[in-house]
């Protein structure tokens, strides 16, 4: 078991290198791939809810996405602890002309305003917190009283083998994949419902409500491979690996993609929780 630091290390690690390169580089891909979830969190904002804070924003789809719904009189602000993928949302408010504000630091220690949004929301980008009871009782006190939290995470690897194709079959090849540790900070953390609510009830949200969320996402075939071999675990260690090795993964890994090709494109559902509580 990871201690509270080692494993706070290794996320920022993580997000400000090979992880967080990975999502830069793919950033218009990943983005077309996860668009159907921007309207899940933005289109419910009411008249009422101008102020929209983004946890673990990344490149600031979802935070730009909650700045055009806004219109002139809100504020959507993103934040993540990812610098060059802070630095590509900067990029992209700055080419779109937003007001969106990003600001690059770690959600769960972040001194925020008290009592100063009205949304609380997040794509993907709540799983990683070291301490997930303190993370969620920081973001609780930067709402006001009412506030509404937003929040789509991953249900398990079994519902979503997609995403767990390549580290099945490049395993026997990549004896240094780190093996997925239920409800340790990543992208399955919070897989386990029932757990989930006892952080948020327990760092004092209320109405807390969790419900499925199955929805289908697809990429064109070509992007395929580089989506293997630059992102998740197995794209990790690819970064780093031989070319030989890179050609004994990718001829082991592409076959089991073969049942979520169809012609041109790549088609999986995402399995998720569509999470929401309030301050
Ligand atoms: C899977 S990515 C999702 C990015 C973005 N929400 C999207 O949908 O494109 C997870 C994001 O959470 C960020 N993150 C991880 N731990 C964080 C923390 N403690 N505070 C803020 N952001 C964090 C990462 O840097 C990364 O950008």
């Amino acid at each position: 078991m990871k201690g509270n630091n080692e494993a706070a290390e290794e996320q920022s690690r993580a997000w400000n290198g090979p992880s967080g390169r990975a999502w830069v580089e793919n950033q218009q891909q990943l983005d077309e791939v996860f668009r159907p979830f921007e309207a899940l969190l933005v289109e419910p904002l009411s008249s009422s809810q101008t102020r929209v804070l983004d946890v673990g924003c990344g490149t600031g789809a979802t935070t730009l996405a909650a700045a055009r719904r806004l219109g002139a009189a809100g504020q959507a602000t993103g934040i993540d602890i990812s610098e060059p993928m802070i630095a590509a949302a900067q990029e992209r408010a700055r080419r779109e002309g937003s007001q969106a504000r990003f600001i690059c630091a770690n959600a769960q220690e972040q001194a925020f305003e008290p009592a100063s949004v009205d949304v609380i929301m997040s794509r993907f980008g709540v799983m990683f917190f070291d301490d997930p009871v303190k993370a969620f009782a920081n973001l609780r006190r930067a709402g006001v009283s009412g506030a509404a939290l937003r929040c789509i995470v991953w249900r398990s690897p079994a519902d979503n083998p997609f995403m767990t194709a390549a580290e099945r079959a490049a395993g026997p090849l990549l004896p240094e994949l780190p093996a997925r540790r239920p409800d340790a900070p990543g992208q399955f953390a919070f897989a386990n419902a029932d757990r989930f609510a006892s952080i948020l009830l327990d760092s004092g949200w209320t109405e807390i409500e969790i419900q499925p969320l199955d929805v289908p996402c697809t990429l064109p075939e070509t992007a395929l491979l580089r989506y293997v071999t630059q992102l998740g675990p197995v794209g990790r260690i690819l970064q780093e690996a031989d070319e030989a090795t890179r050609t004994r993964v990718v001829e082991a890994v592409r076959p089991a993609f073969d049942p979520y090709v169809y012609g041109a494109e790549v088609r999986f559902t995402a399995a998720c929780w569509m999470v929401t509580a309030l301050v």
